[in-house]
């Protein structure tokens, strides 16, 4: 029996935000980042529609990117103060994951950070409140997933907690709050969305319920990221739907290992002073992992599928990944994104020198090879890597070499 899980209601569209005007609660707490939303005057709107609702409302702000354990350990206690019954969270991923994390607290305050992360383990939610999330990226689809990732700093390390039970109850997929994205965040976050859809695609537990869902994304995010990423606000907002599908299928089929090396090098190097940003990971690692996971032949079938679907030529699935590959790297080029760990520089960009020395990335190497095999995102990979393979793939996306293994 396979299972296939979504919010009960998704509005999309321009003024969808308009939909909180609709919802019926009494209180209702308002979880978001750094202040983008409230520059934009989302949040003003958000607050004027809940009062409209006749809600009374409180703010949780400041939830930084990349959230951590203990942001939203504070973000529970705030719940518990106040017991609302709807939980809005607006923003990025990371304020949306970091209300899911505290709506799983809120609802059972004795539950641990790491009882939280056993995978498809949380007891059923919804007893004190409902979860609605509004995106203002267009990448990790968090309003419509099964997924939370929290960093837990001591560690170095980011978990992904994972349980339909945190599949929000209203996702609300408003093109307007995209459109004050910088460039740099709309290249990162839309190849955060193809690699969900790619991903999502080759894993072994696709099925013909998320197959339309990746692929389709993968064509939109194909015809529509660069021209977003060069302002064209058409193309954005149509990048605002193609995340979100692309979020459909993932939540349902899960991801692979190229989810599994962003989460365990991205907070890896936290002590120099950086983060390695999602997005970005992902846009790096993914051309590698496809060279890994071809020599699956289930997997090297699926993406010449993919291949066909982009109408990228060649005359059999091995020119067809090679294709996919090349494709992919072109984009990178185009979103401004590096190749490689090596060249990863400050903000994200391509630079000479990157912030992660070769003799720490080698120092590191084992245990975040280690780490990311066990990471939850590795089991639905198409291809299980052993240490020396995930130490090897892991070194060609330091030094943006050739995977031949
Ligand atoms: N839950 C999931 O299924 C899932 C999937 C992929 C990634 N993630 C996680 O999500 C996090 C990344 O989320 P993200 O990429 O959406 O970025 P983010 O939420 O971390 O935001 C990054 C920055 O962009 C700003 N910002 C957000 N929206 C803006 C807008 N419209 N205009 C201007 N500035 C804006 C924020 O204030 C912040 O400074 C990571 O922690 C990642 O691991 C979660
Ligand atoms: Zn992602």
């Amino acid at each position: 029996m396979a299972r296939f899980t979504l919010p009960r209601d998704i509005y999309h569209g321009k003024g969808a935000l308009e939909a909180l005007k609709t919802f019926e609660g009494k209180k209702a707490i308002i979880c978001t980042g750094g202040g983008s939303m409230k520059r934009g005057g989302f949040l003003q709107k958000v607050e004027d529609y809940l009062h409209e609702a006749g809600m009374e409302t409180e703010l949780f702000e400041g939830i930084e990117p990349d959230p951590s354990v203990e942001t939203v350990m504070k973000g529970a206690e705030a719940m518990q103060k106040f017991q609302p019954d709807w939980i809005i969270a607006i923003g990025g991923g990371s304020p949306i994951d970091a209300a899911k994390a505290m709506w799983i607290k809120y609802e059972y305050p004795d539950t641990t950070f790491e009882d939280m992360c056993k995978v498809f383990g949380l007891p059923k939610l919804r007893t004190k409140a409902k979860f609605c999330a509004i995106s203002s990226t267009s990448g990790t689809a968090t309003e419509v997933t099964a997924f939370s990732i929290i960093t837990n700093y001591q560690q170095g390390i980011k978990y992904p907690i994972a349980d339909f039970e945190i599949t929000p109850d209203v996702a609300i997929v408003d093109p307007e709050l995209a459109h004050t994205m910088p460039k740099k965040l709309v290249a990162h976050t839309g190849m955060d969305a193809m690699t969900h859809a790619i991903e999502a695609y080759v894993s072994t537990a696709n099925c013909d319920y998320t197959d339309p869902l990746a692929i389709h994304a993968i064509e939109m995010i194909m015809n529509t990221l660069v021209k977003s990423y060069n302002e064209d606000m058409t193309a954005r907002d149509e990048m605002h739907n193609a995340q979100c599908l692309a979020g459909m299928a993932f939540s349902n089929a899960l991801l692979g290992i190229v989810h599994s090396m962003a989460h365990k090098t991205g907070a890896a190097f936290a002590d120099l002073g950086s983060h390695i940003i999602h997005g970005a990971a992902n846009a790096m690692y993914l051309p590698k992992v496809i060279a890994f996971n071809a020599k699956d032949p289930t997997a090297k079938k699926r993406y010449g599928v993919i291949a066909d679907y982009m109408h990228l030529g060649g005359s059999n699935d091995d020119e067809k990944v090679k294709l996919l590959i090349e494709y992919l790297r072109k984009m990178n080029d185009d979103l401004n994104i590096p190749h490689s760990i090596n060249h990863y520089g400050p903000d994200g960009l391509p630079a000479e020198q990157g912030f992660v020395p070769e003799n720490v990335f080698l120092e590191r190497l084992h245990d975040i090879a280690a780490n990311a095999i066990l990471d939850a995102c590795t089991g639905s990979n198409p291809r299980q890597p052993s240490q020396e393979e995930m130490e090897k793939l892991l070194k060609c996306c330091y030094y943006d070499t050739e995977v031949d293994f």
